[in-house]
C-alpha cells in the first residue's frame, strides 16, 4: 500500500508586481483563481489533505477557498518558502508524504507530479527541474558526476553557478517525517536573510536519501505569474491548449485562437464554433450545433442541430433540438426551449418555457410566460410581467397568433388557437379560437390642413 498524499500549497506572497489589492492566488486564469487551478489538481490526485499557506490579504484567501475543503494555515510574515513550510508542518501527518506546490502556478499537471509523489513514497525526494535558455532569477540545479548535490539561489551563486541552466521550479515531493527534520535545521544565513526550503537537498543528500528529478512534458506547465503580463501569457497558453483538445476531438473552430473557455465546454459530433465565442461554466453543445460569432453562452446545454447566429448571449438556460437563435438575442436565466424554436433578433427571453414550432423572430420581450406549440409571436411584442412590485404569469396556448406591437399585461392567459390582433393592449384572458383586440376606432379628418410655419415679424 502507498503512503497517504498530503499536498502543502504556498499562497503568502504579496505580489507586488501584480499592483492590485487582491492577493495573487485570487487573481483569475479561464475565469477560476489561479489557486483553484492549484487545489482542483490536488483533488485528482486524491490527497488525503490538501493545506494552503496563506499570508498576504488576510481572510480573502481562506474566504474565497471555503467551498474547497481546504486546511489553511497563515504565515503571518513572510520569510522564505522554507519558512512557509514550517508554518505548516503541525497540520501534516508523520506518516504521509509531502508534495509542495504554489498558488501562483497554476498549470502544472497531475501527470507531470505523479513521478514525483511515487519517488518520494519510495522515501527519496522527488524534484522537479526545468532547462531553461535564460536561467536568471531562479535556483540553480548543482550536480556533481550527474547527481544533485544542492541548489544554489541565485543571488547566492558564484559565475560558474549562474552558467547552470538547469533551475529549480520549486515543486518537490518528500516523506513528511524528514521534512519535518530538515525544515528545523534551516538557516537564513544567505543573501536573502530567508529560510529556503531549497536548503533541504543538501540535507538529504547528506543523510543519504536519493533525489530524483523530473522535467515538465511542457515548460509551461511550471510558469508562475509575477505580473499581468505574465497572467495574460498563462491564459493564451492555456486557452491554447483547450482549443487544441476541441480541435482533435473534432470540433471545427474558425480560428483557434479566438475562443475562450472559462469552465467546461463539451461537444458532440460536428459542432462548428466561429470566432469570438465565450464559454463560461458548464457548457454543453449537442451534435451538429453550430454557433456563430461572438457570441457568450453561460451554463447551457444545446441539443443537436441548433444554430446560434452571431452576437447571441444565453445564460442558464437550456436550448432544445433544431432551433434558430439570433443574431442578437438574449436568452436569460430559467429558460427552456423545446423543439424546432425560432428566436429572432432583439428579442429577450427571461424564466419562460417555449413549446415545438413557436417563432418569436423581432424586437420582442417574452418574461415569466409559458407558451405552448407552433405560437407566433408579432414583431414588438411585450409581455408585461412586472407590475412594478410583483412578476406576474402570461400563458400563451398552442397555435396563438399574437399581432405586431402587442403588450400583453400579465397575469394573463391566451386561448388556444386564438388571435390578437396588431397593436392589443390585452388586460384580460383571450378566448380561444376568437380574435380579440383593443384598438380605438380610426377616423380620417376630411380636409385637415398640416401647420404652416409663421413668419416672424421685422
Ligand atoms: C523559489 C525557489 C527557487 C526557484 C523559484 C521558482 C526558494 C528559496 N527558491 O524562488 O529555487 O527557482 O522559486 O519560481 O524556494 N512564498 C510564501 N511565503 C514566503 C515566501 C514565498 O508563501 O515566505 C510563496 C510565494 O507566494 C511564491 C512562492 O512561495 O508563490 C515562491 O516564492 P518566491 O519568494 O517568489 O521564491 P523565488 O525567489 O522565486
Ligand atoms: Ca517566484
Amino acid at each position: 500500500m502507498s503512503t497517504l498524499l498530503e499536498i502543502l500549497i504556498l499562497a503568502a506572497g504579496k505580489g507586488t508586481r501584480m499592483r492590485s489589492d487582491l492577493p495573487k492566488v485570487l487573481h483569475k486564469l479561464a475565469g477560476k483563481p489561479l489557486l483553484r487551478h492549484v487545489t482542483d489538481t490536488a483533488r485528482t490526485m486524491g490527497a488525503s489533505q490538501t493545506c494552503v499557506v496563506y499570508g498576504f490579504g488576510g481572510e480573502a484567501v481562506p474566504q474565497a477557498m471555503a467551498d474547497d475543503k481546504l486546511t489553511f494555515v497563515l504565515q503571518a510574515e513572510q520569510h522564505g518558502t522554507g519558512h512557509a513550510v514550517q508554518q505548516a508542518l503541525p497540520v501534516l501527518a508523520d506518516d504521509s508524504v509531502t508534495l509542495v506546490l504554489y498558488g501562483d502556478v497554476p498549470l502544472t499537471r497531475a501527470a507531470t507530479l505523479q513521478p514525483l509523489v511515487t519517488a518520494a513514497q519510495a522515501g527519496k525526494l522527488g524534484l522537479l527541474t526545468v532547462t531553461l535558455a535564460d536561467p536568471t532569477g531562479y535556483g540553480r540545479i548543482v550536480r556533481v558526476d550527474g547527481q544533485v548535490t544542492r541548489i544554489v539561489e541565485h543571488k547566492d551563486a558564484d559565475d560558474a553557478e549562474r552558467a547552470i541552466r538547469e533551475v529549480n521550479t520549486g515543486i518537490l515531493a518528500v516523506p513528511t517525517a524528514r521534512l519535518k527534520r530538515w525544515i528545523g535545521r534551516l538557516k537564513n544565513d544567505n543573501a536573502q536573510g530567508e529560510y529556503y526550503l531549497t536548503d533541504i537537498i543538501a540535507m538529504a543528500v547528506a543523510d543519504g536519501v536519493a533525489v530524483e528529478t523530473h522535467q515538465p512534458a511542457h515548460d509551461w506547465e511550471v510558469l508562475g505569474v509575477n505580473s499581468k503580463a505574465q497572467l495574460a501569457e498563462l491564459e493564451r497558453i492555456h486557452q491554447g491548449e483547450i482549443a487544441r483538445a476541441l480541435l482533435d476531438a473534432g470540433v471545427t473552430l474558425a480560428d483557434p485562437a479566438r475562443i475562450d473557455v472559462r469552465g467546461t465546454l463539451t461537444c458532440g459530433r460536428d459542432v462548428s464554433i466561429d470566432v469570438n465565442c465565450v464559454f463560461e461554466g458548464r457548457v454543453e453543445l449537442g451534435d451538429g450545433v453550430h454557433i456563430g460569432a461572438n457570441c457568450v453562452l453561460r451554463n447551457v446545454r444545446i441539443a443537436a442541430a441548433t444554430k446560434l447566429d452571431a452576437f447571441t448571449l444565453i445564460d442558464d438556460a437550456q436550448i432544445g433540438e433544431a432551433n434558430k437563435i439570433g443574431p442578437f438575442s438574449r436568452i436569460r436565466p430559467g429558460t427552456k426551449l423545446a423543439r424546432d424554436v425560432h428566436v429572432g433578433n432583439f428579442v429577450e427571453i427571461k424564466n419562460s418555457q417555449i413549446d415545438d414550432g413557436s417563432k418569436i423572430n423581432h424586437l420582442s420581450y417574452v418574461g415569466d410566460t409559458t407558451m405552448g406549440k407552433k405560437v407566433n409571436i408579432g414583431a414588438g411584442t411585450i409581455t408585461c410581467n412586472y407590475d412594478g412590485v410583483n412578476k406576474h404569469r402570461t400563458v400563451i396556448e398552442d397555435e396563438v397568433f399574437v399581432g405586431s406591437d402587442t403588450q400583453l399585461v400579465a397575469p394573463v392567459t391566451v386561448g388556444r388557437g386564438a388571435t390578437l390582433g396588431a397593436g392589443t393592449t390585452l388586460t384580460k384572458d383571450a378566448p380561444a379560437g376568437e380574435l380579440t383586440l383593443s384598438r380605438a376606432k380610426q377616423l380620417t379628418i376630411p380636409g385637415w390642413q398640416r401647420p404652416v410655419k409663421q413668419k416672424k415679424e421685422a
